[in-house]
């Protein structure tokens, strides 16, 4: 028998917390069915709307992270893993993180969860390796975990739940422009100023504050990028327009979601949520850029 994961999307870097800070959305998410076959291997099949998918498991994010798993809990289980996806590849909400957080979940499940969820985070993130060149975790895991998640450390990997405040919602506006992660970290320099380091250090820590204390205004107030958002909104177009709007339509605090082309805003409702969504789509309606939105609780 088949058993069906639900797999959120997810906002990485949060804009002050490049790779180490990431949340879950209620919705949209990414849908798989897994079960286990009598022959070994993965083998993946695909009932959603994106056909670029591939099929064959060493290519596939979803079965890279699947053999991680499989690899370092020395199990010779074969699976079949039939995807569903709501999110669109290259969105910016991890859509490649919901497909291997999902298999990894799955498969741990079906073998009785010999790991926790926490420790399934290294082999997702094998999925983002395939993905983008780089093992990022601050999608896959909130996309285990739920919530806020802190990651604390790379090596070792230590990976903190965070709160998540009773009245946070989240708008996102999804522009119609292809942006790879690849190639979106590509244009990151390599080197920051210390005046930089103190302002982003200053804002990832307010940002945890404001989670833990519920201040709202103080996390609105450290949703702030002086590092990686410079940079990358420029690969945007209309950026600073969205982000205006959505500030005017009283959003707490706007960013890129992820390494784009998606932005994110924050409210303490999802009726402002709306608003705040439908008011960035104004922006790229003007500009003649489709675009998705989406509101969701957190
Ligand atoms: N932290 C990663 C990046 C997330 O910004 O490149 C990609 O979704």
């Amino acid at each position: 028998k088949s058993i069906k994961i639900f797999a959120p999307a997810t906002v990485a870097n949060v804009a002050a917390g490049f790779d180490i800070l990431g949340f879950a959305l209620e919705k949209p998410g990414d849908e798989i069915l897994i079960r286990k076959t009598d022959k070994t291997g993965i083998q993946i099949k695909n009932e959603s709307a994106f056909t670029s998918m591939p099929l064959q498991p060493e290519n596939n994010t979803a079965g890279v992270a699947l053999q991680a798993y499989l690899d370092a809990i020395e199990s010779k289980q074969g699976f079949e893993i039939t995807f569903i996806k709501k999110v669109k590849p290259g969105s910016g909400i991890g859509s490649s993180a919901a497909s291997s957080a999902a298999a990894v979940f799955g498969a741990n499940e079906l073998l009785g969860n010999p790991l926790p969820a926490k420790d399934l985070v290294a082999f997702a993130m094998e999925g983002e390796r395939l993905a983008s060149g780089s093992a990022h975790a601050d999608n896959v895991a909130p996309a285990l975990l739920g919530g806020f998640v802190l990651i604390r450390s790379y090596h070792p990997l230590d990976i903190i739940p965070l709160p998540t405040p009773e009245r946070l919602c989240c708008s996102i506006i999804h522009p119609q422009i292809e942006l790879k992660t690849e190639d979106a970290r590509k244009v990151l320099k390599k080197q920051i100023t210390l005046q930089n380091a103190v302002v982003q250090w200053g804002n990832t820590a307010g940002l945890i504050a404001g989670l833990f204390r519920e201040d709202y205004a103080l996390f609105g107030r450290s949703l702030q990028d002086v590092i990686i958002e410079p940079t990358r909104s420029i690969l945007i177009p209309g950026y600073d327009q969205m982000k205006e709007a959505a500030l005017q339509a009283g959003a707490l605090g706007c960013n890129i979601s992820g390494s784009g082309p998606s932005l994110f805003a924050f409210s303490t409702s999802l009726e402002e949520a709306s608003r705040v969504a439908e008011a960035m789509q104004q922006v790229c309606s003007s500009l003649q850029i489709d675009s998705d939105i989406y509101v969701s609780r957190v």
